[in-house]
């Protein structure tokens, strides 16, 4: 082999098991903290009209949350939201409903979406998030003392309160601190 040709095959020797370890890593460590920390996560909010509005009783749910129908359905029901009246003027109820149906499970690919979109029926629009099968799941070792029972809680819906980077979007159990109780280690 002469000098030139073994140069070159040392260099794409080099870049291919450089690829390769970076594919690797990125597989292994992608749901994982670090350089490629939210990676696996929902993107945040974007919308300051959504996180304004729907932000005003309780966490701005990301919309990837829930499929476009969820929302919709949602969105034309706030008079009767949970128990509140949650109604909006006609533009911002358009403009949010726009936001959140753009931003939907079913409609923005994310892994995160696609594991909730396997837990809903095709025919169901389920309006809350806390009981999604995948959600609910995640959460079935938690003690009831810790979530409807510690007053720094009061619910399954209230995120923020466990997930201490939920705003980011981040929601991996290395972030959770449920209050009163600490780290949560499997
Ligand atoms: C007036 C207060 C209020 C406003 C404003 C409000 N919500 Fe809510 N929302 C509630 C209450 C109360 C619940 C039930 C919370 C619970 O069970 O802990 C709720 C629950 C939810 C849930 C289900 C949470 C879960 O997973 O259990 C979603 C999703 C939601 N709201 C979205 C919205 C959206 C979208 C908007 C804006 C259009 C909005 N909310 C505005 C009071 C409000
Ligand atoms: C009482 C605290 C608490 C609340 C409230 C809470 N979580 Fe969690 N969540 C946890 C804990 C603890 C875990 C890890 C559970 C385990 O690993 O057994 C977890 C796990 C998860 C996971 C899985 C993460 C992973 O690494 O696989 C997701 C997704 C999640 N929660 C989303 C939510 C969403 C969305 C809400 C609000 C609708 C919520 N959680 C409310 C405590 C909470």
């Amino acid at each position: 082999m002469n000098r030139k040709i073994f140069t070159g095959a040392a260099v794409m020797a080099t870049c291919v098991a450089l690829s390769v370890s970076t594919i690797a890593f990125a597989d292994r460590d992608d749901d994982k903290r670090g350089i490629f920390k939210h990676t696996g996560t929902l993107p945040a909010v974007t919308s300051k009209l959504y996180a304004a509005e729907c932000g005003a009783c309780h966490f701005a749910y990301q919309p990837g949350w829930l499929p476009a129908r969820s929302w919709q359905k949602m969105m034309g029901e706030l008079d009767q939201h949970f128990g509140e009246n949650a109604e909006l003027d006609q533009e911002s109820r358009q403009a949010i409903t726009r936001y959140l149906v753009a931003e939907a499970a079913d409609v923005k690919p994310n892994r995160k979406s696609r594991k909730i979109l396997r837990s809903i029926n095709k025919d169901e629009a389920p309006l809350r998030i806390s009981t999604l099968r995948y959600i609910a799941k995640k959460h079935d070792e938690i003690p009831a003392r810790l979530i409807a029972g510690n007053a720094r809680v009061g619910s399954a819906a209230n995120c923020l309160a466990c997930h201490t980077e939920a705003s980011t979007g981040y929601f991996d159990d290395d972030g959770v601190i449920i209050p009163g109780y600490g780290r949560w280690e499997d």
